[in-house]
């Protein structure tokens, strides 16, 4: 089998009988050039089907760069939905977007910061609720310093601000807000023994859902129970898990529960299903993000504007908005699993 060679650089500068310095400069559109003689080249270009080199070209830095989004996961809704932003806000900016995974693994986070500075990445957005640390924030400084000095900008999405002279840009949505406002859904059917199902102490997402679940009952004049908040991480597995050991410790002493995102509330309702407990008939819930199976299981949970912090992560990074931190609002969505408490 014989194989073609790769037309070059050289050889549309040969058919347009211009030098190989004038089809760069046609190319890269960063030199004034004659029409005539951009004709040449362009006609030179098609009649040769010559694709140039990507990475060549993007290291002359003619090219805009791409938008990297670093993700734990894209199987998790979350963050598959901001990803989703990302790429449209991305494609409308003429960017190419790059989806990097680390799986929660530091090391490879940094293996992926790298890579992005290597390849002159315009942006690097990082997505998704961590814990707060000193650790923490002097890895996300050193990104920040770094890519700045390459002339990239870092966007933190969905986590908190670094602070002063951290050279990194944040967009970011009301979780206590929307946290207090489905607390108080509950609270105005009448419930006042609620459960939360997704305590992460030091974790940013779930402190600060936390918080409106807290400020909600205090609002309400409803103490605050400690025994009512109960350790789980955002996955249906946990949710499943942590509120199986609850019930098989005896009959619920709560009539409703907030989970701490959709997925934990997933993962309950089979619980509370395989304890012979209907919903919302037996225990009320609500949950938070609204993703899948969110509406299929008829749950009231707050919803997200993923898509919309996506995109504003992407305009913000080029710089299309202000650099102050972006705070998107959250807003509940009233489905069918919360009935009112009968005396
Ligand atoms: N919802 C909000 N933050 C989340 C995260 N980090 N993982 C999964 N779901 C989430």
């Amino acid at each position: 089998m014989t194989r073609t060679r790769r037309v070059t650089i050289r050889d549309v500068a040969v058919r347009a009988g211009v030098s190989v310095a004038t089809v760069s400069r046609v190319l890269g559109g960063d030199y004034p050039v004659l029409p005539a003689t951009r004709n040449k080249v362009m006609r030179a270009v098609r009649e040769l089907d010559y694709v140039p080199n990507a990475h060549a070209r993007a290291l002359s830095a003619s090219l805009p760069g791409a938008v990297a989004i670093v993700v734990n996961s894209v199987a998790v809704p979350y963050y598959a939905y901001i990803a989703q932003g990302v790429e449209e806000q991305a494609a409308l900016e003429g960017r190419l977007s790059l989806i990097c995974t680390t799986g929660g693994d530091t090391g490879r986070e940094l293996a992926i910061m790298q890579m992005m500075r290597e390849q002159r990445a315009e942006a690097v957005i990082l997505v998704g609720s961590v814990i707060v640390d000193e650790e923490y924030r002097q890895r996300m400084a050193e990104y920040a310093h770094s890519l700045d000095a390459a002339g990239s900008r870092l966007v933190l999405c969905g986590r908190p601000p670094l602070g002063e002279g951290v050279p990194a840009l944040v967009v970011g949505f009301d979780n206590t807000g929307g946290a207090y406002a489905v607390t108080a859904h509950l609270l105005s059917a009448g419930h006042r023994r609620i459960l939360y199902l997704g305590l992460r102490p030091g974790h940013s997402t779930s402190d600060s859902r936390v918080a409106g679940y807290r400020r909600a009952l205090a609002d309400y004049g409803v103490p605050a129970d400690p025994a009512l908040e109960v350790k789980a991480d955002f996955s249906r597995e946990s949710g499943y898990a942590a509120l199986s050991r609850r019930l098989a410790e005896g009959p619920p002493d709560f009539t409703a529960i907030f989970a701490g995102n959709d997925l934990v509330a997933a993962g309950a309702i089979q619980a509370l299903r395989e304890h012979g407990l209907r919903v919302p008939d037996d225990i009320s819930i609500v949950g938070y993000d609204d993703v899948p199976p969110a509406a299929d299981l008829g749950l009231t949970t707050v919803h997200l504007p993923h898509d919309e912090l996506g995109r504003a992560a992407v305009r913000l990074a080029l710089a299309r908005e202000p650099a102050g931190p972006i705070t998107l609002g959250t807003h509940i969505v009233v489905r069918d699993s919360v009935r009112p408490v009968t005396p």
